[in-house]
């Protein structure tokens, strides 16, 4: 993975308004759309690029909670809990990626999808989004700790504040199944990859409503229906390539990788 430069600085040339499509410019400390004027702060070098009021419903139910689990998240992956060892080890060995990729996560969390590409000996340049500034706080502090170099920014996945047809590879794993519209989230993906590039979806199935339990059951209680949990095939729009459903971790998670074509239909 690339170390040298500051992919923060070079995320601010691929940042769009993502209302209105046009560029940002950083000017006095903010970023200014510069056709229509509107201005996006950038709170300790990370920009945020999303109106208060475009956050609502379960987008704002994981925005809060995730805001304060960001403390203990990475506690999950230390611990290894629900076996997540494993799964690390499952997605990075499907996802194809080439030594200089320009690689987009969509809701990169704390970071840990990207050291898991870094222990994979993955060498490219990463850019990740989030909607939770907690969660970007503790992403730049392990960044830091793990000598990695990837450009952050705050935005919602169900659209993104990126230009079209910038990534290799655009990959979300772990909060598909809780967005609002998740056919904006994928179409997003399918907007901001090159031709030809890779996307991955990767969620939980169902299977934790089929638990039994004090514990599952109360977790159950503030979980969407079991249709949300459906890996998402059929919203892959037409024209893409290679669509396929993985399995991981025996069936907890399922994953959908895709191809978009090389030329356009
Ligand atoms: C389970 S965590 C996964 C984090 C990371 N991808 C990983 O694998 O460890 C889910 C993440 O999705 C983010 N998220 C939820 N809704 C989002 C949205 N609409 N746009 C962007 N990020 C979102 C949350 O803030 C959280 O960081």
């Amino acid at each position: 993975m690339n170390k040298a430069g500051s992919k923060q600085k070079e995320i601010l040339s691929l940042l769009r308004n993502p209302n209105t499509g046009n560029p940002l410019v950083l000017k006095n400390a903010s970023l200014k759309d510069s056709v229509s004027g509107e201005r996006f702060m950038v709170k300790s070098g990370i920009p945020v690029i999303l109106r208060r009021d475009d956050v609502f419903g379960w987008n704002r139910k994981q925005q809060k909670a995730y805001d304060w689990g960001s403390f203990f998240y990475d506690l999950l992956y230390k611990f290894n809990l629900f076996n997540l060892k494993q799964w690390l080890f499952e997605i990075a060995g499907i996802m194809e990626i080439k030594s200089g990729d320009c690689i987009l996560e969509t809701s990169v969390g704390t970071g840990q999808q990207l050291l898991n590409f870094k222990n994979h000996g993955v060498d490219g340049h990463f850019f990740g989004n989030d909607i939770s500034c907690g969660m970007l706080r503790q992403c730049r502090k392990n960044l830091k700790k793990w000598g990695l170099n990837v450009g952050l920014v705050q935005g919602n996945a169900e659209a993104l504040p990126f230009g079209d047809e910038i990534f290799d590879v655009v990959f979300h794993v772990g909060g598909f199944n809780f967005f609002n519209d998740k056919k904006k989230a994928v179409d997003e993906m399918v907007r901001v990859a090159k031709p030809g590039a890779k996307l991955y979806i990767v969620d939980e199935t169902d299977s934790i409503r089929d638990k039994r339990g004090v514990i599952a059951s109360t977790i159950s209680r503030f979980l969407p229906e079991r249709e949300a949990y459906a890996p998402p095939v059929k919203l892959v729009p037409d024209e893409i390539l290679e669509v396929k459903e993985h399995k991981l971790l025996d069936g907890k998670f399922w994953m959908v990788s895709f191809q978009k074509p090389a030329i356009r239909p």
